[in-house]
């Protein structure tokens, strides 16, 4: 008795070539997407933590390695930071509720823009950027904040505690960017990430002082 056996898949080209109608002219290319292919993947493309020497930038590996090391942390903590406008955005309340509002929503989207610049740093020298929020999680040094509402005071409180974080970081990492000569992160460091912070947390402390409202 014969037994019914199943036919091994041919290689792409085969089944292309066998892919002609009854009359001898080429069948349309199939539009099924190929899916799942996550589940049978090759190794990856570059391992995280590792830094490669593909672009010619001028850099010795030494020294992409310790910039990509520091901004992969400086990019987790500005994803956090950026993460935690949002939610105040979202759960202010109180008389200053819509000063506050628009004013996290616009610190929100400049360190957004900075995620982009840190990251596409990372890439260029070489290495691989961390991206989801689960490895953000696990490399942030900013404290987790609870997901509970709160006053307004206390939302301005984690956040001048946050950027205290970033900006003591930046000041290290610019210094130690200058020394090994890696001229661009000294200047994304300073010129982008330590500026906008300094900025910020002035737009945000002078919500904090506590002058009189209508009678002095
Ligand atoms: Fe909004």
């Amino acid at each position: 008795m014969a037994t019914k056996t199943t036919a091994p898949k041919k290689p792409a080209a085969q089944q292309k070539a066998a892919a002609t109608a009854s009359n001898g002219r080429a069948a349309a290319p199939s539009v099924q997407p190929i899916l799942n292919q996550q589940f049978d993947a090759p190794a990856p493309l570059q391992k995280y933590g590792t830094v490669s020497q593909r672009l010619p930038i001028g850099l010795d590996a030494a020294t992409r390695q310790e910039s990509v090391n520091m901004l992969n942390q400086l990019l987790a903590d500005t994803c956090s930071i950026r993460d935690m406008y949002k939610k105040h955005h979202w759960q202010v309340v109180g008389p200053t509720f819509y000063q506050l509002h628009l004013l996290y929503d616009k610190h929100y989207e400049e360190q957004d823009a900075l995620v982009d610049m840190i990251a596409e740093r990372i890439q260029i020298l070489g290495g691989v950027a961390v991206a989801m929020a689960a490895d953000v999680a696990e490399l942030t040094s900013i404290p987790r904040p609870p997901r509970d509402r709160e006053e307004a005071p206390v939302q301005v409180s984690r956040l001048l505690e946050a950027h205290q974080i970033i900006l003591k970081n930046c000041h290290e990492y610019a210094e130690k960017a200058d020394e090994s000569g890696d001229d661009g992160t000294n200047d994304l460091v300073v010129s982008n990430v330590l500026r906008t912070n300094e900025l910020q947390v002035w737009f945000v402390s002078e919500h904090v002082v506590d002058t009189p409202l209508a009678r002095s």
